[in-house]
Formats: C-alpha cells, sequence, structure tokens
C-alpha cells in the first residue's frame, strides 16, 4: 500500500542510536508523550508512567551509570524513561505487552517526525536501581528507556522472510 503513512512508518523506522549535538524541542516530545498516551491496554487502566529527562539535567549520567548501552544513554538529547505503576497493574502479561505498545507508539511518533530513537531495554536488568537513583517510588517499575535525539546515523536492520513466521500456508 504505497503512500500509507503509517505502514511507512512501521517499515521505515529504524533505532537510533547515534545522536547530534541539536536539541529536541518540548513541543516534539510532548508529541512523542502523546503517542504513548493513545496506546491501547487491557481495561484501558493506562497503567504506564513517564519521566523525561533532558540534556544538562545529572539525572542523565545516572541513568547512563546503569546501563551498557551508557554511551548511547548520553549522547542522546532527551530520555524517555517508561514505567509501570505496580498499583495499578492488574494483568502483569497484558499490563507489560501494554507497555511495549506505548513503546513502540513513541518510536514510530518519533520516526514520524525526524527524529532519532532506539528502545533500550537492556537497562530493565538494573531497573531497581534505576528507580533508586532516580529517586522515584518503588511502586515502580522501569520498562525502558528511550534514547532521543536528532539522528547522526541511518541505521539499518533486517527482518526474517514473512514465510518463515508462519504456522501455515498464507
Ligand atoms: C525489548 C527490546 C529491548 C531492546 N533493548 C535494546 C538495548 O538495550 N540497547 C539497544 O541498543 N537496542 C535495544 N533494542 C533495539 C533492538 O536492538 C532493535 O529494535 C532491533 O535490533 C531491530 O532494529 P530496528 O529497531 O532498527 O529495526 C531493544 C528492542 C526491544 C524491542
Amino acid at each position: 500500500m504505497p503512500g500509507n503513512p503509517v505502514l511507512d512508518a512501521i517499515r521505515h523506522r529504524r533505532s537510533i542510536r547515534k545522536f547530534t549535538d541539536q536539541d529536541v524541542s518540548r513541543r516534539e516530545v510532548k508529541a512523542v508523550l502523546e503517542a504513548g498516551r493513545w496506546a491501547p491496554s487491557g481495561l484501558n487502566n493506562q497503567p504506564w508512567r513517564f519521566l523525561v529527562i533532558r540534556r544538562g539535567d545529572p539525572r542523565q549520567a545516572a541513568v547512563a551509570g546503569l546501563t551498557k548501552y551508557g554511551h548511547v544513554v548520553e549522547r542522546a538529547a532527551t530520555l524517555i524513561c517508561v514505567f509501570l505503576d505496580k498499583d495499578a497493574v492488574y494483568s502483569p502479561m497484558k499490563d507489560h505487552q501494554s507497555a511495549g505498545a506505548v513503546i513502540q507508539n513513541m518510536l514510530l511518533a518519533a520516526h514520524s517526525l525526524d527524529l532519532g530513537a532506539v528502545w533500550l531495554g537492556e537497562i530493565v536488568n538494573r531497573g531497581d536501581e534505576v528507580v533508586r537513583a532516580l529517586d522515584l517510588p518503588d511502586t515502580l517499575e522501569l520498562q525502558a528507556v528511550i534514547a532521543l535525539g536528532r539522528p547522526d546515523q541511518k541505521g539499518s536492520s533486517k527482518r526474517k522472510e514473512l514465510g518463515d513466521l508462519m504456522l501455515e500456508d498464507f
């Protein structure tokens, strides 16, 4: 379906891990957050919570120190930390799935705004430490950090063929 902006964005979005020194505006960050807010969730319970860390905030270095992708975190113009509020969870699997929908919405929104972004998941291995370093309540569970900025690389990746994913011929 050529010319379909949603399908094009899904197809052409790539993880971007190198950013220029240019900033991302508050308006652009808000648009990305709004895209996350409109993600679907089971029972529409919206168990996600967001924290934005802009360049120059000392918390950026604190977060960078808690992941092997610290070099990506340090170079980002903005970080969006996505949490689940454990008190709002009604079904762990479904609530974690909805966090994934939030993050993908945000990545697609960033792409549509010509921003670069990457979903940083390795950092959840030290999620509790991130929550403590950010001085947040322990009712929050880190889902991912999205590093956001003006892209300084193209990004590339591949996918398995559809036929290799199908359980029967389609
Ligand atoms: C759950 C999850 C965790 C990820 N964690 C990281 C990460 O910690 N560091 C990183 O550089 N990329 C991370 N990624 C990005 C993937 O490496 C990337 O999406 C994949 O290689 C496909 O590339 P593409 O996004 O450019 O299509 C993560 C992606 C997902 C969905």
